[in-house]
């Protein structure tokens, strides 16, 4: 039971009317959604707010166009028979009788505030962002999105974590893309940044005694624009002391359950976990969309004596693309092909399954280079039938990995309102994600505050590829092929968080300008902590079955990052550039 809408104004919200209400007077106010005329005297409104639509019947509506704003008084009654409409939750009712006042007049919309809005193109959905709110699936999206804050805000609250504000203009945080910058008027020269995630600063909260701190934190990131990523965005961000991993873990997926439920009623079980090494092998990758199978399989045994030269590599996998062999042209094979080089690879070898004298056979441009035996692996091992289509790349690992990850989501993967909720636990992320050829130091693979894997501290102290395998206390949450979110276990100890720094060449100058007042809050008593984060324009969107966080967002961003509405970014007066010290360059032609 939702609490009542009723204001001075009105009396009830278009939507709600039903049967229960004939014979009542109501007063209804909202916008005309769509007016049909009969004849000279009577015509039909239907009348809508964020509620809904209802059937009104009007004296005559001459005066009235689209998306006039009114207050329609009139008495509620059975539709008459015939004309009962299904499609509406009002379709029962109309208001007859009515009398109308126009609140105000209004222009003829540029698009229609339909369903048909969905084929407009977005840039002028943007530019006129408060009449594409008014349709139905905004209204809707807008609103689960708040119910879903505020589900994950009472499972926080459940739990003891304390929402707490952290500031938004700060010193550069170390999360890895561009800072957005703010001048400082009163220190000409210098610059503030905006947040890329509060992870400073809940670290800080944890050394203050707060045990447990939570946010809905905007976050802002200069870094090119998808549909899963705007320049800001909001996080679930979390941080809590004396926990491990599970504790975190624990205590997040209450709070993502709690957001399911919103939408489907039912909150999720116990979510599973995947190492990140078995995520690379089966999946190629570290968000891996586990709807579907087509998992990758390895077969570098298969070619240890292999004289085809493409394949004298350290890794070779393959994938199957089941009952694909007659849908897949030769055209679409070269495409394909050009697309794994794209991501890297040195070729794709194709092969069709048929059926042949002896059983199968594979019909591919590279069968004759390859043994009796090579074939016989390549089917056994990928469990290959007539029909089938299997792709194959050699390289090293982790390129093997990405191109077949790549692959398998451009073959297979479901739309994203298909296939239920699937939520996964990624563990045991590598610490450092690569050396830079460069400096030839490591990376950071997550940032530079998180736990080396108690196990792997030896590697420490080894060679550079003993520090790839350095695995840390890094987790990520993926649902349905999306990273959701991901936190760490965090160092506390000054002398790990040292050799860090030192591994990854960062100066111990350095390091005190940059995050000085965190080491130096270390020395003065940290509780070990661990934390997390995830974004919650991405869980909404996926709940609500959205490809693209825009439609999940008020007034979002496009693709190039612009504002049609209000034109932002804008040049600013001259005076207020004096003001912040600042001139500009001349622009680049
Ligand atoms: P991370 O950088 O992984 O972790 O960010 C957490 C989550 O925030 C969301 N997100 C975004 N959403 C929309 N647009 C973007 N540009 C964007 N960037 C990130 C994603 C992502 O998984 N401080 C750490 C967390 C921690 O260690 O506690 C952090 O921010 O869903
Ligand atoms: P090449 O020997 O370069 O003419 O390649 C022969 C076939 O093998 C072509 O179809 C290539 O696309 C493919 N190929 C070459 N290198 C690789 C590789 N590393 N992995 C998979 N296929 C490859």
């Amino acid at each position: 039971m939702t609490a009542s809408t009723s204001t001075s104004m009105r009396s009830h919200s278009c939507g709600e009317l039903s049967l229960d209400q004939v014979g009542q007077t109501v007063t209804l106010c909202g916008w005309v959604a769509r007016r049909r005329e009969h004849g000279e005297h009577l015509a039909f409104i239907d009348l809508r707010d964020h509620t809904g639509l209802v059937q009104c019947v009007v004296d005559g509506a001459a005066e009235l166009r689209s998306e006039f704003v009114v207050r329609v008084t009139g008495v509620l009654r059975p539709r008459p028979e015939g004309t009962v409409n299904d499609q509406l939750s009002t379709g029962q009712v109309e208001v007859g009788e009515c009398t109308v006042e126009v609140l105000s007049a209004a222009e003829p919309p540029p698009f229609p505030l339909d369903e048909r809005a969905a084929d407009v193109d977005e840039t002028v959905r943007l530019r006129y962002r408060y009449l594409d709110l008014r349709r139905e699936d905004m209204q809707k999206n807008l609103r689960t999105r708040a119910k879903i804050n505020s589900a994950i805000r009472s499972a926080m609250d459940a739990q003891d974590f304390v929402e707490i504000e952290t500031p938004m203009l700060i010193a550069s945080t170390p999360e890895g893309a561009r800072d957005f910058v703010v001048p400082a008027r009163t220190k000409p020269g210098n610059f503030y940044a905006l947040p890329q995630s509060p992870q400073l600063f809940k670290q800080l909260c944890m050394v203050g005694g707060v045990d447990r701190y939570y946010q809905i934190a905007r976050c802002f990131r200069d870094e090119d624009l998808r549909a899963d990523r705007q320049f800001e965005f909001s996080q679930l961000d979390a941080e809590m002391s004396f926990a491990s991993q599970d504790d975190v873990l624990e205590c997040i997926t209450r709070a993502v359950s709690a957001a399911v439920e919103v939408v489907t009623g039912e909150g999720i079980g116990e979510v599973p976990r995947m190492t990140w090494r078995d995520a690379m092998d089966r999946f190629g990758s570290d968000k891996p969309d586990v709807r579907f199978g087509m998992e990758l399989t390895e077969l570098t045994s298969v070619f240890a004596k292999t004289e085809f030269n493409a394949f004298k590599a350290s890794s070779i996998k393959g994938i199957c693309h089941v009952g694909a062999a007659a849908e897949t042209s030769r055209s679409r094979l070269d495409e394909l092909t050009d697309d794994a080089k794209r991501w890297g690879a040195k070729g794709l070898v194709w092969m069709r399954v048929e059926d042949g004298e002896a059983g199968l056979s594979l019909n591919s441009p590279v069968a004759k280079f390859l043994s009796e035996d090579e074939k016989t692996g390549i089917l056994d091992l990928l469990g290959a039938q007539a029909g089938d289509v299997i792709y194959l790349v050699a390289d090293d690992w982790a390129k093997v990995c990405h191109v077949l990850g790549l692959l398998r989501l451009a073959l297979g993967r479901p739309p994203v309102n298909e296939g239920g909720f699937n939520f996964l636990w990624v563990v045991d992320f590598p610490l450092f994600e690569s050396i830079d050829p460069v400096t030839s130091k490591p990376v950071s693979a997550h940032h530079p505050f998180t736990m080396p894997h108690e196990d792997d501290w030896a590697l420490l102290d080894g060679e550079p590829e003993d520090l790839l395998k350095v695995r840390s206390q890094a987790y990520d949450l993926v649902l349905n092929g999306w990273e959701l979110g991901s936190g760490s276990v965090r160092i506390h100890r000054s002398d790990i968080q040292s050799r860090i720094f030192e591994l990854l060449g960062v100066s111990a100058e350095e390091a005190a300008l940059k995050f000085g007042f965190l080491l130096d809050a270390f020395r003065f008593g940290a509780p070990p902590h661990a934390g997390f984060a995830f974004g919650i324009d991405r869980i909404v969107a996926l709940l609500l079955g959205e490809e693209n966080i825009r439609e999940v967002i008020a007034f979002p961003k496009t693709q190039s990052g612009g504002d049609p509405l209000t034109g932002a970014p804008t040049p600013i007066e001259p005076a207020q550039l004096e003001e912040l010290g600042l001139r500009l360059l001349p622009q680049a032609t």
